[in-house]
């Protein structure tokens, strides 16, 4: 098989990821993409440092056996701690993380360049968003919201609780943000309960397009996009299998064949 016509990797800690999948899925349809979320493990943002190194590295390997053309860390969390570490073990892998593809583009549609930054507690606390908004002269408000991938997990998308919480985390930020970016591959998927809280005139940034712009320009530069034919995709997960396909058919809005992989667990 050429180069071009093998799969792209894209893992998550959990469905979280799908919302760049999706989009990675629309831009480029011919690609093929395995997809993996670690559910046995999630959350991830939680997570010390080092373990979820550890993760992305167990989950860079499972995908490695497809061999995979190209990675892409569908996760904030593995994003921020991982990065470095992943390019530098897979030097000749393209890799592609969610957040400087995010910050880029939050900079580029941010007119008053007051950026609100919300994810897990591991993204806020990496520092990574803040880094790149405060050298592109913005200034930044952050704030964890731990609760957000749990609900999401849960199917709570359209739920009073979901609804409670998000005023309880960003109600302040109203009037102070003309874009938000949401640092969190899980929280596309209550985006309509966001954008209730902080008004319909902020701009919500979500990580799929920034990435799929992102990654097309890379395969392009690697001379290795697929140009012909139509991908086949595949779904593994760690643990829960039947939750996971029940959130995946709401969200992705058809029924996706999900296999289930396990990994130990420490
Ligand atoms: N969806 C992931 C992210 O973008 C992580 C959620 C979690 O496992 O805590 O950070």
């Amino acid at each position: 098989m050429l180069l071009r016509e093998k799969p792209i990797g894209i893992f998550d800690s959990g469905i979280g990821g799908l919302t760049v999948y999706r989009v990675l899925k629309e831009v480029l349809p011919r690609e093929s993409f395995i997809y993996l979320g670690d559910t046995a493990r999630l959350p991830y943002g939680t997570k010390s440092r080092r373990a979820v190194i550890k993760f992305s590295k167990e989950n860079t390997e499972f995908l490695l056996k497809f061999g995979i053309k190209a990675l892409v860390i569908a996760c904030n969390t593995s994003s921020s701690f991982a990065i470095r570490e992943l390019k530098s073990i897979y030097s000749s892998l393209p890799i592609i993380g969610v957040i400087e593809p995010s910050a880029k583009s939050a900079l580029e549609s941010s007119s008053g360049k007051s950026i609100g930054v919300i994810g897990t507690e591991a993204t806020i606390r990496s520092g990574r968003y803040k880094e790149i908004l405060k050298k592109g002269g913005a200034k930044v408000f952050s704030q964890p919201c731990p609760l957000f991938v749990p609900l999401v997990e849960e199917g709570w998308i359209n739920h009073r609780v979901t609804e409670l919480v998000a005023e309880e985390y960003i109600g302040w930020m109203r009037g102070k943000i003309d874009t938000l970016i949401l640092g969190c591959t899980h929280y596309p998927v209550i985006k309509h309960v966001i954008r209730k809280v902080v008004g319909n005139e902020i701009k919500l940034i979500e990580s799929g397009q920034a990435v799929a712009s992102g990654l097309k320009t890379l395969l392009n530069e690697k001379k290795i996009l697929r140009e012909d034919g139509y991908g086949e995709d595949k779904f593994f997960v760690t643990d829960f299998l039947e939750k996971f396909s029940k959130v995946a058919r709401i969200f992705l809005g058809r029924e996706v064949k999900i296999e289930e992989r396990k990994f130990s667990l420490c």
